[in-house]
């Protein structure tokens, strides 16, 4: 039972990060590039971004704490072996927690601090590597997912 609640509450935070990056990618932005130019938009983008920035590191520490808790249970329960997906989901696991940190304190801060100081080009390019890397993250979260699901 506290098993299950712990998977669950690593689902919730899976599911806040990864449509999160669903609907960054796929409505918010493409929106905000057809309809604001790139003064406002950099605007918006910068006060979205440090709302759903400041929920996925919510999400990092969660899916960390759970995501531990149910390998190393699971390990210790079948004497020191889990599947091969649980594995790859641990590294994969790892990798996007980097990135989201380099996301954060490379693109954001750069980002801001672009857009205080009005360097509108510098501020684009720092909006284009956060979306570069947000979509990376957003392909190895489902590889993750794939991964444990899938191998045995
Ligand atoms: C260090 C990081 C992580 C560790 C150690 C970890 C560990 C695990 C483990 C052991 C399970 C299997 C539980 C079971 O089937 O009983 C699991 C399930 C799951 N994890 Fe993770 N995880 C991590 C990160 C992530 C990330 C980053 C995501 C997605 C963005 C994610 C999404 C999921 C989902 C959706 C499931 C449920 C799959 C199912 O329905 O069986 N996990 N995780």
């Amino acid at each position: 039972m506290l098993y299950e609640l712990i998977k669950l509450l690593h689902l919730i935070a899976a599911m806040l990060w990864m449509g999160g990056m669903a609907f960054m990618l796929f409505a918010l932005r493409p929106a905000a590039i057809a309809t604001l130019e790139p003064q406002p938009r950099a605007r918006l983008m910068e006060q979205v971004w440090r709302r759903f920035f400041a929920l996925v590191l919510g999400a990092v520490v969660l899916l960390f704490g759970t995501g531990s808790h149910l390998y190393t249970a699971a390990y210790k329960a079948a004497g020191g072996s889990v599947p091969l997906g649980w594995q790859v989901m641990l590294v994969l696991g790892l990798a996007m927690f980097a990135i989201f940190g380099h996301i954060y304190v490379a693109g954001f801060r750069k980002f801001r601090r672009a857009l205080a100081g009005a360097q509108w080009p510098q501020a684009a390019a720092a909006a284009g590597q956060i979306q570069k890397l947000v979509w990376l993250n957003f392909v190895l979260g489902w590889l993750a997912i794939a991964a444990v699901r899938l191998l045995a």
